[in-house]
């Protein structure tokens, strides 16, 4: 057994209470071993020599805590951060992004994915979920950066005819099969319908049955406008979680990003089926969406985890940003400032996405997959300690993250990325986007 000491470092318990700790990895089952509580008073326990089959990750002045999940986002969106803003939701799909991604290729998918995974593992992230295209490029950058991932093909039926539809209802649920397990089993997947809007009820209906079938969840965007909500009550009468649930899309395992503008009997149908929902609060309020009631999720039972949502509408995949902002805005919308304390808001960031997600992740305890990351504690915004639990909530930044393990292998050390080259991931998304630009002018013009 190969194995890995975190060592010296103050260490994130389950409970969301602080400890003196060496987090102890096995690397090559990619778990928790043990968490060595140290005394209070122990010095220099650096001093122990490394045997030849353990090798010590200095945390020494750092916080260790679960790898955050990123339980909603798009990843390869990265290419278009900052390409249209301040517009509202419909029209800055159909004006900006639609017609831009009609132009996307393979390759600029994976150079999107790529730059998205520097991103994550820089700051912290080691599991996230991603809907889009071309999911056979995002999973081989899930399998090379060494992330975890729940992987799926985002549908989209309004507006096309019915060969083009049953052709992209297919390819979700042939690379949902394909890919579950893939990467030794970093990546999951799941059938990923775009929104109940954007798929017909007929579709939704015939094929979550064969997702069913495959045995992989349903994700889906729902509840995150009002003006998409109002067409789902007008034709049928019904809320649409109501709505989703009746066609079978509400089951334990089924996670749905925002849920902003949702009843009571929603609330209570969510709680009661088992599936998630992913806040995403940044992507909600700069599209001016809303902000999804998290306390009343949370007060319901309702699993709740956290997303970015793509990079095009945040802009950054920080989920420390997240974090905060979930506390942030979830006081406001309760208009209760101790609403979503900062203990709830690091719950979801890290056990909540991952319970979401279906990952043994999120919480630092023996037998739970090593997904890590420590925080260097010595910045000035990070100064004095108080309380860390308040910091990691309130304070942290993503670029406060020193190392970044996921499934037992270190991704990030003392800031340097190990699996990815940043420097040309950097350079070759930047030029695949202003080409992808310069393609979609063109298009346009002709
Ligand atoms: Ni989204």
């Amino acid at each position: 057994m190969t194995i890995l000491r975190i060592a010296d470092g103050q260490v994130l318990t389950p409970e969301l209470t602080i400890e003196r700790a060496d987090v102890l990895v096995d690397r090559e089952e990619g778990e928790i071993l043990a968490v060595e509580t140290k005394p209070e008073d122990s010095e220099n326990p650096m001093d122990e020599m490394d045997t030849a089959d353990e090798e010590t990750l200095d945390a020494s002045g750092g916080l260790v805590i679960p790898g955050l999940v990123n339980a909603h986002t798009h990843a390869s969106m990265t290419l278009l951060r900052g390409y249209a803003d301040d517009k509202p939701l419909a029209a800055w799909l159909e004006e900006d992004i639609w017609p831009v991604e009609a132009n996307l290729t393979p390759a600029d998918i994976r150079a999107g994915a790529d730059l998205a995974a520097v991103e994550m593992i820089r700051s912290g992230t080691t599991a996230f979920s991603d809907m889009y295209f071309h999911v056979p490029e995002v999973a081989a950058t899930v399998e090379r950066s060494g992330l975890r991932a729940r992987l799926g093909h985002g549908v989209v039926t309004v507006g096309r005819d019915e060969e083009t539809a049953r052709e992209d209802l297919k390819t979700s649920l042939d690379v949902a099969s394909e890919y579950d397990g893939a990467a030794n089993g970093r990546i999951r997947t799941a059938f990923m319908p775009h929104s109940l809007t954007t798929v017909g009820e007929g579709y939704l209906e015939e094929y979550v049955g064969r997702a069913r079938d495959l045995g992989v969840p349903v994700h889906y965007h729902a509840n995150e406008t009002a003006a998409e909500t109002s067409p789902i009550v007008e034709e049928h009468g019904t809320r649409p979680l109501v709505y989703a649930a009746e066609r079978g899309l509400l089951e334990a395992g089924d996670y749905v990003a925002h849920a902003v503008h949702v009843d009571e009997r929603e609330i209570d149908l969510l709680a009661e089926s088992g599936a998630s929902v992913i806040h995403c609060p940044a992507s909600n309020a700069k599209l001016a969406s809303g902000i999804a009631p998290v306390q009343r999720m949370l007060d319901a039972g309702v699993t709740v985890g956290l997303g970015t949502d793509g990079p095009a509408s945040n802009n950054d995949l920080d989920t420390f940003d997240e974090l905060r902002d979930a506390a942030m805005v979830g006081k406001l919308d309760a208009g209760d400032a101790s609403a979503v304390p900062a203990e709830a808001a690091i719950g979801i960031a890290t056990a909540g996405g991952a319970d979401a997600l279906g990952f043994d992740s999120g919480r630092i305890e023996a037998g739970r997959n090593a997904d890590l990351a420590v925080l260097d504690l010595s910045a000035p915004h990070l100064t004095p300690v108080h309380d860390l639990v308040s910091h990691l909530a309130y304070a942290a930044r993503g670029s406060d993250v020193r190392h970044t393990i996921c499934d037992g292998q270190v991704l990030m050390r003392d800031r340097d990325l190990v699996t990815l080259d940043e420097r040309a991931v950097c350079e070759a998304a930047a030029d695949h986007a202003t080409d992808l630009v310069r393609r979609t002018n063109e298009a346009q013009s002709s």
